[in-house]
């Protein structure tokens, strides 16, 4: 068994996690980074990363794609793809992080699969933007390709001025009915094939309401319940991944999911619960690839 695993930084705590638990079963692993791909066409189509052949490799493993200007991303997803379509098993699969990173998406998806998630807005209209934030009172503003806690806004139906400027910046709004509590924080569940490996709260710091670790939060064992099992693993089936971290909020209504990680760090579930998902995930590439 032959491995890459996709990373950006070396030193990232979860692709070292990977490498180990592949080490431990045997298997070979490579780290790639897609900033150094290269595609030829012409005669045979190769993709390549210094002298690593990707096409040989049994599997990739995408720990994460690396950030740059929309035609690089584009290139390295649609290079994954047509990794992908030439058999190779890419995990997450592209089109699972590709949806997994939209929020937009992610809410359509949980929403057709059934999955409680909250009341949201998605529209480049401002008189639509000022309608849905007096219809939820308090809403949160997200970027429809945010991540850990960046450039979220409280909009309250008192002020909607802050619609204006998101708009003229973003051209598109992503409008969230707003959870308040006493204490602000949401729960991350981490999720490998069909089990929850693992559940942590995330508390905000004092007078904050946004939980991420990046952002402050610090972390609190989450007692897994049949609940969050259930909706953390069909979250993630929804969306496509194969690994996961799934972010939900508690409500009056019982917890609903905000959003699917589809390439999430496995740092602070160790920190908090010593769970290593890189085994776990190590696991579960390995025995879909004994039945291939
Ligand atoms: N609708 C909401 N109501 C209250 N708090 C929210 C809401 N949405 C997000 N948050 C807070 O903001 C954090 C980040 O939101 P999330 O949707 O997970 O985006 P990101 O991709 O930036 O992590 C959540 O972990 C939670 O603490
Ligand atoms: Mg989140």
């Amino acid at each position: 068994m032959r491995l890459g695993i996709v990373v950006s930084d070396p030193e990232d705590w979860t692709a070292k996690s990977l490498a180990r638990a592949f080490s431990d079963l045997g298997a070979e692993s490579t780290i790639l980074n897609l900033s150094k791909l290269c595609a030829t066409i012409g005669g045979d189509l190769a993709f390549r990363e210094g002298a690593n052949d990707l096409l040989s490799l049994d599997c990739l493993i995408v720990r994460d794609m690396g950030r740059g200007p929309p035609q690089e991303v584009a290139f390295r997803f649609q290079a994954l793809t047509s990794l992908q379509d030439a058999g190779q098993m890419i995990v997450n699969p592209p089109e699972a992080i590709l949806r997994a990173a939209n929020k937009f998406s992610t809410t359509v998806a949980l929403q057709r699969a059934g999955v409680p998630t909250l009341q949201t807005t998605v529209t480049s209209s401002l008189d639509e933007a000022v309608t849905a934030v007096e219809r939820y009172g308090k809403a949160v503003s997200k970027p429809l390709f945010g991540y850990k806690g960046r450039d979220l806004a409280l909009i309250e139906a008192e002020d909607t001025t802050p619609l204006e400027r998101i708009l003229a910046r973003s051209g598109v709004i992503y409008l969230q009915e707003f959870i308040g509590s006493a204490r602000p924080r949401d729960i991350r569940a981490f999720v490998v094939g069909d089990d929850l490996v693992g559940a942590i709260y995330r508390v905000a710091p004092p007078g904050e309401w946004i939980s991420n670790l990046a952002r402050g939060g610090s972390a609190e064992i989450c007692p897994i319940t049949d609940e969050i099992e259930d909706l953390a693993v069909r979250a993630s089936r929804a969306v496509g991944t194969l690994y996961s971290g799934v972010d939900l909020l508690e409500t009056p209504e019982g917890p609903k999911v905000i959003e699917v990680n589809g390439t999430p760090s496995g740092k602070g579930i160790f920190s908090a619960l010593a769970i290593d998902v890189g085994k776990r995930i190590a696991r579960e590439v390995a025995s879909l690839l004994s039945q291939t």
